[in-house]
């Protein structure tokens, strides 16, 4: 039995527009997830998030599930819409008060709340007036974390701002896959300029009003590995992972964008005002490690951008189409420590989709069981290796909206029923449950 550090967090993770449905219930504004889903040919089969788990209606049961599983953090995003149903201007109280009750819940039963600001569900009325693409959104989500810190600041401390900003302008601006489905390189490197922006006005906001806040920001991370020995596909792979991981890395760590990559993109690079690498890197108190995969990258001079081509997985996938490859998380935590004066990190979201099915009842999930474990095992040896990593937050706690994938694809520890609403916790829901309540588990 290898055991994690004393108070080492066990959670799960999810963010608003998977889980809550209730998309024009309580006052809540429209969102650009709300339009994206409702345009047909977007998402798998053309669902929506109206539904979705219900979680809205139903978060007293799935918190009382939480503490059932022996679960002692968790991770959830606020519906910017919900409680500013314009963007900015006036809030709505409804949408205050159900997160209210939900943190009261968690702290009922002893679970952490940390609260993720932004997992991709701009108000529409702000896409409406340009969206990320114009430098004032940073100012609009400073005002909606502040917002935020007030209602909530007296009870949750630890505090995300965004969901992975490469997901959203690569996902929403480049490959047009998720909200707002637009294609247009030279504004996905300025709307990842305006993130970062908003994130460094979130942090200065949050802690104005809640002084004793913990901040940080959840960065997706795809480790990068050479086809070959070759010095070819090395620089390949040095080159992709400016695109992936340093150009999110570097401004929030550093205070800087990584050289390489701003003089591949020449005049697709983001315009900046002086100052704003300042207002970016303003300290942080963790970091949010997403990681699910590695990629493989080959030296590809016809691949305009990046010079990269990506290879297809070589060994067993998840049913993402996601490799199997545990080293990435070693390899990814241990690499951020050695470069970068990192500060704690937590996983915030790791996991994997299999197609569950329910049997007699139950759902045996072993592959995502195994999953968990060596990923686990990873997690684990790069805390002996001295990583600071504090916590794990299991993606996801429900089967849920998984974009534009729908309801297609499951990543819950609890299988979700989307005819009745009914949960059944999965084998790996049980095994997960057993790690955290014994802090560790034996590999
Ligand atoms: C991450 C997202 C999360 C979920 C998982 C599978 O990129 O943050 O919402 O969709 O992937």
């Amino acid at each position: 039995m290898r055991h994690f550090p004393a108070g080492f967090l066990w959670g799960t993770a999810t963010s608003a527009y998977q889980i809550e449905g209730a998309h024009d219930t309580g006052g809540k504004g429209r969102s650009i997830w709300d339009t994206f889903a409702h345009t047909p040919g977007k998402i798998y089969a053309d669902q929506t998030g109206d539904v979705a788990c219900d979680h809205y209606h139903r978060y007293r049961d799935d918190v009382a599930l939480m503490a059932d599983l022996g679960l002692n953090a968790y991770r959830f995003s606020v519906s910017w819409p919900r409680v500013l149903p314009s963007g900015n201007g006036a809030s709505n109280a409804a949408g205050l008060d159900f997160y209210h009750r939900l943190v009261d819940a968690l702290l009922d039963h002893g679970i952490r709340p940390f609260v993720t600001l932004y997992h991709w569900d701009l108000p529409q009325a702000l896409e409406d007036r340009g969206g990320w693409g114009r430098r004032d959104a940073a100012t609009a989500f400073g005002d909606y974390a502040a917002l935020m810190g007030r209602t909530l600041g007296d009870r949750v401390k630890d505090w995300i701002t965004l969901n992975e900003p490469l997901a959203i302008a690569a996902g929403g601006y480049i490959f047009g896959i998720l909200a707002p489905g637009t294609i247009d390189p030279q504004l996905a490197f300025q709307v990842s300029h305006h993130l970062n922006l908003a994130h460094g006005e979130a942090v200065r906001a949050l802690r104005a009003v809640v002084p004793d806040a913990r901040v940080g920001i959840t960065h997706v991370s795809m480790p990068v590995y050479p086809a070959s020995d070759s010095e070819a596909d090395r620089l390949a792979a040095r080159r992709f992972d400016g695109f992936t991981n340093r150009w999110y890395w570097d401004p929030t760590l550093a205070g800087s964008y990584p050289a390489d990559v701003l003089e591949r993109l020449g005049a697709l690079a983001p315009k900046m005002e002086p100052g704003d690498l300042e207002r970016i890197c303003a300290p942080i108190d963790f970091l949010g490690h997403n990681s699910y995969s590695r990629t493989v990258v080959k030296d590809d001079p016809t691949s305009v951008l990046t010079g990269v081509t990506q290879l297809p997985p070589s060994g067993p996938t998840t049913d993402m189409g996601w490799e199997v490859y545990p080293e990435h998380l070693y390899d990814a935590l241990t690499r951020i420590t050695r470069d970068y004066d990192a500060p704690d990190i937590y996983i915030t979201e790791n996991g994997a989709a299999y197609p569950d099915e329910v049997t007699d009842g139950a759902v045996h999930d072993p592959q995502r069981t195994d999953y968990l474990r060596a990923h686990l095992g990873a997690a684990h040896r790069a805390i002996q290796d001295g990583v600071k990593l504090r916590g794990y937050f299991c993606w996801s706690l429900l089967d849920n909206f998984e974009w534009a994938f729908g309801y297609s694809k499951r990543f819950g520890l609890v299988y979700v029923d989307f005819a009745t609403q009914r949960r059944i916790v999965k084998d790996s829901g049980r095994f997960f449950s057993e790690v955290a309540r014994r802090n560790g588990l034996d590999f």
